[in-house]
């Protein structure tokens, strides 16, 4: 509706009516809806006089009836007929589950990334959602933080393309309206929730302004200069302020500074939580503060609706509110809802999910985010080898992670084996699941029938090692699956220690014995610390939560149908002690670059500076070499060209990275940045011309009060393919 009547509309609403409209609960609350529960669970206390229908939106009911339903009792209840928003964790797919967010990252294919997105906005619009809780873009350097796994990484240029690709595939080009097919993304968690102290999960996050406006708030900035219609806050401490009650942050920073316009939800209570936190005295002050900081929805708490009617008899508090309604009615119209308030519910049901398209999109994404971190040449496989495929993931559907579950489905997961029958002689093949992927099912109550149904009955472990060791006796080749299981990631994951478990540490030293090539398959949601076992491997293939088509995507890699390209957006430790440990670091005043032996050196006594892996990593089954040609700066771009040259006889695709290397600067720089990526593709022995425009503005520097600082002088690019370097200069 136009904006005279949305207005008018406004004007007519109670103030118990703008109230309710302020009010966020989960799906589980309204009714007896199967819903994740995605944070502690408590009696809310909501006034007795709160209609739960009318509050402005439900979160996490995924099923389209239910929401038909619910929206149909909302529609009921409302005087004025105003729908509920539905919102959902919809976090890297909706039925189509693409690898999660750390791996896609890794591919460095942001057009892809989009068509993904694209795929997940219109699955969730055909069963009635409205608002995603994604693209999650917090900056990310500490692996003991179990939600790297959401996260775009550790670099500030990949987060931004990320954060960007996501945005515009579920949004879609918005003129007055989100249309069709598309939904509202709402990034999160405003800001810089992924650098907890300690790694542990919800702790304080303190670090210089400079960093803030260089780095973590980067992502943002970009995803708000993409339109994102919504932010959320974050759980932690922010500089002494809980990022959910901070005015800085969300009226300074988020509104005044980048110019968001769109609405501000709460995490899950986090309003509340600003008692504990020591920052409201009662529930009335995390009331005001909540307010004052411009948060619009009070997720999961009966803070507003218990606070407000009192507060607000005072004209200040009665202007905050208004501004948050209006921000929740604005959405709700640019949505169509108020035309249609049951979009996409209509057409439900079509088909539409799931489809072979968006098989293939999320397969030709499996293929290009899972990293080839070592290949002494026993990949690609080969039919004529007999393969002993090793460990639980080789026949199994729980690899699409921690958040699909939400609205995914495990079963419609394709297990590697599957895969792996499709491209080779199955009487070449031999699975043995080698250790249980879980001691128990307990920790999963009322899904633990479902679970245990999806990922077979626990069997004795010695029983499990004996057969995993004379099915690799018979075979030219091992394939041993290991890693994480879907629930040591996400939220409420923190781990101090990355090793890997007792018994598959001891699977892998008894399948050595054996003296066959072993390559292995790492499912993980973070980077873990392999120091002591990496030299097991002849290979090594990172698969991340590869989601649905996991198991038709690693198999066309391990079987050479695919080529690898993907390179690592975030660095593998040696071990904790280095943690954070990140390629974008600064020099220091006594850099590790001269004698190893001198006492007085930015260095560990008792570990390497190096990581197991760095940034960037990944290997191709073809080999490709890079050259600058010129670079040249106009008034807002540098026009970079280069060649990039096949040096085999395999076709493929390399991501290329261009890094700025460390200049002067009044705010010391990383010794390295990423601020630029391509792919290239080339067919057996060929070369081709290539082109990158890096703006200017990409470049701008600030210091810690947020203003920029020269950059004029002179610059030195690296081009990096596979690893080989290649610099150029320019002056600005
Ligand atoms: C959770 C998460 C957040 C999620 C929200 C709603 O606690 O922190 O990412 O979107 O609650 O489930």
């Amino acid at each position: 509706m136009d904006k005279k009547r949305l207005k008018n509309l406004f004007q007519q609403l109670t103030v118990d009516e703008k109230i309710a409209q302020t009010v966020q609960l989960n799906g589980s609350l309204v009714a007896e809806y199967d819903v994740m529960n995605t944070g502690p669970m408590e009696n809310l206390g909501l006034p007795e006089d709160l209609n739960i229908y009318e509050v402005g939106s439900i979160y996490n009911v995924n099923d389209f009836q239910k929401l038909k339903e619910l929206q149909e009792k909302a529609l009921e209840s409302s005087r004025l007929k105003i729908p509920m928003l539905f919102m959902s964790d919809v976090i890297y797919g909706f039925r189509t589950i693409f690898p999660m967010p750390l791996a896609q990252a890794g591919s460095f294919d942001f057009d892809l990334i989009k068509e993904a997105a694209e795929v997940t906005a219109k699955e969730s619009y055909l069963n009635g959602l409205h608002v995603l809780f994604s693209p999650m873009i917090d900056l990310v350097r500490d692996p003991r933080w179990g939600r790297v796994m959401e996260s775009p990484g550790e670099d500030v240029y990949t987060a931004k393309r990320f954060a960007k690709s996501v945005i515009d595939g579920y949004q879609g080009e918005i003129s007055e309206t989100i249309d069709e097919d598309h939904v509202a993304a709402c990034i999160k968690h405003f800001a810089a929730y992924g650098a907890p102290e300690g790694g542990r999960e919800y702790n304080t996050v303190d670090m210089s302004n400079q960093r803030l406006f260089n780095e973590y708030l980067q992502p943002y900035q970009a995803a708000i200069e993409a339109n994102t219609r919504l932010v959320m806050t974050a759980f932690n401490v922010l500089n002494g302020e809980p990022a959910s009650g901070s005015k800085w942050l969300n009226r300074d920073i988020l509104r005044k500074r980048y110019g968001f316009d769109g609405v501000l939800v709460s995490d899950h209570a986090a309003i509340k939580e600003l008692i504990p936190h020591g920052y409201a005295k009662d529930t009335r002050d995390a009331a005001v503060k909540g307010l004052e900081a411009g948060v619009d929805f009070d997720m999961m708490t009966a803070i507003y609706a218990k606070e407000l009617p009192e507060l607000v008899k005072e004209q200040h508090f009665m202007e905050l509110l208004d501004e948050a309604v209006w921000r929740i009615l604005e959405l709700k119209n640019q949505l169509g809802l108020f035309e249609n308030p049951f979009r996409g519910l209509d057409q439900a049901n079509t088909g539409e999910i799931l489809t072979e398209k968006s098989k293939e999109i999320a397969t030709a994404l499996v293929e290009k985010s899972c990293v080839l971190l070592k290949n002494q040449g026993a990949l690609p496989l080969k039919k004529d080898q007999k393969i002993a495929v090793v460990g639980p993931y080789g026949n199994s559907h729980l690899t699409i992670g921690f958040w699909a579950s939400v609205s995914g489905n495990p079963k419609d997961a394709v297990p590697l084996k599957e895969g792996l029958l499709a491209e080779l002689p199955e009487e070449k093949l031999c699975f043995a699941r080698g250790y249980n992927m879980f001691d128990s099912y307990d920790a999963f109550g009322p899904l633990k029938a479902g679970i245990e149904l999806l990922n077979g009955p626990i069997e004795a472990e010695e029983k499990l090692l004996t057969e995993a060791k004379e099915a690799a006796e018979e075979a030219d080749v091992i394939v041993f699956t290991f890693g994480e299981q879907f629930l040591e990631s996400g939220e409420g994951a923190s781990k101090a220690h990355l090793g890997l478990p007792e018994k598959q540490i001891r699977l892998l030293d008894e399948l050595k014995t054996c003296g066959k090539p072993i390559v292995g398959v790492l499912y993980t949601g973070r980077p873990l610390i392999l120091t002591d076992i990496e030299d097991h491997f002849d290979s090594l293939l990172l698969a991340w939560y590869p989601g649905t088509m996991g198991g038709k995507g690693i198999a066309n890699l391990l079987t050479g149908k695919a080529n690898p390209s993907a390179r690592l957006a975030m660095t593998f430790p040696r071990s904790e002690g280095q943690i954070p440990i990140y390629h974008a670091q600064l020099s220091t005043g006594r850099p590790l670059t001269s004698d190893h032996s001198d006492r007085f050196i930015s260095k560990y006594r008792d570990e390497s500076n190096e990581p197991l892996f760095t940034f960037g990593s990944g290997l191709s089954y073809a080999d490709f070499e890079g050259t600058w040609q010129t670079a040249k700066a106009e008034k807002e771009a540098i026009t970079f060209d280069f060649k990039v040259k096949n040096l085999t006889e395999i076709a493929g695709e390399t991501v290329v990275h261009i890094y700025l290397k460390q200049r002067p600067a009044s705010i010391v720089r990383p010794v390295r940045s990423l601020v630029a990526s391509q792919i290239v593709s080339l067919g057996e022995h060929e070369e081709k011309e290539c082109r990158v425009q890096l703006m200017i503005k990409e470049l701008q520097v600030y210091d810690n009060y947020g203003n920029t600082i020269d950059s004029s002088g002179e610059y030195q690019f690296e081009l990096d393919v596979l690893g080989k370097k290649e610099i150029i200069s320019i002056t600005l």
